[in-house]
């Protein structure tokens, strides 16, 4: 924990725009210290389809970047959870910038477990940690305060794979992402159709590294993981998925 009191937060943090789905949304980050929402975020807005009326989660929301585009649109409620304090306390000013605070409710803790008891969802955004400790720690996409997906990348994930059936509303959809080369993605996947009766890649990009960024990921990705990060035209590069999971089976 960072120690920020809210209004120590609200003096640090800088207003930065985001574009999701050529709307522009402007949100308070805190860069040195907290998650800053990115390509992947933007790529899930583009994704994610909620309806009206719908009960949306937003599991691993940041600063509240995907939570606050869910309840800018039709959604009747939306529900972020974070195990990272000042995430939550951002989240919530964002909702307040963006006059949806009446509708989203950031909760602090991991996974489901600070929401509300026998709430459901029609939409679960989880968008948590996917990125092995070493790689994200050493490209400084996850500082110090954010946890990662642990030594493979996978330790979020598959928690959140396996508890989904308990909180998906009839014909729910679970949104997550699986990082290649940078997290056991067949690990992720053995775990995703053990727990979905269906997985539709939505997403499938390859985002490039620069020669810098490869060194630091060749020197910390066992070498399973590296043959992974293939090269794309003239960089080395890392593939990222997002899927749709649908049918979750009794645990
Ligand atoms: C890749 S970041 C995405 C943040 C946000 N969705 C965005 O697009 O900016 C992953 C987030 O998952 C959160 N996280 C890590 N472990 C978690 C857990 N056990 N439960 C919920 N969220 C978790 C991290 O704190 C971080 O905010």
């Amino acid at each position: 924990m960072l120690g920020y009191d809210q209004k120590m937060l609200a003096k640090e943090a800088v207003l930065r725009s985001f574009k999701l789905k050529g709307r522009a949304i402007d949100l308070y980050v805190l860069p040195e210290y907290l998650f800053v929402p990115n390509a992947v975020s933007r790529l899930f807005a583009k994704v994610v389809q909620i309806n009206e009326g719908d009960i949306v989660f937003d599991i691993g929301t940041g600063t509240g970047v995907l939570a606050v585009w869910s309840a800018l649109q039709p959604s009747a409620e939306v529900h972020a959870v974070d195990p990272v304090l000042e995430h939550c306390e951002l989240a919530r000013q964002n909702a307040h910038l963006h006059g949806v605070d009446h509708k989203l409710h950031a909760f602090h803790g991991s996974l489901f477990e600070p929401l509300p008891k026998n709430l459901k969802a029609n939409v679960i955004i989880g968008d948590v940690s996917g990125i092995a400790d070493g790689p994200g720690k050493a490209l400084g996409w996850y500082s110090s305060e954010v946890p990662t997906g642990g030594g493979d990348g996978t330790e979020v994930i598959t928690d959140m794979l396996r508890q989904t059936h308990r909180y998906l509303a009839p014909g729910g959809i679970l949104y997550f992402p699986v990082a290649i080369g940078l997290s056991d993605d067949d690990k992720i996947m053995r775990v995703a159709r053990q727990c979905f009766e269906s997985l539709k890649r939505v997403v499938d990009v390859w985002f490039p590294l620069s020669e810098e960024e490869y060194e630091i990921v060749s020197c910390c990705l066992p070498p399973t993981l590296l043959e992974r990060v293939r090269k794309k035209g003239s960089r080395m590069a890392w593939n990222g998925h997002i899927y749709e999971a649908t049918g979750p089976k009794l645990g």
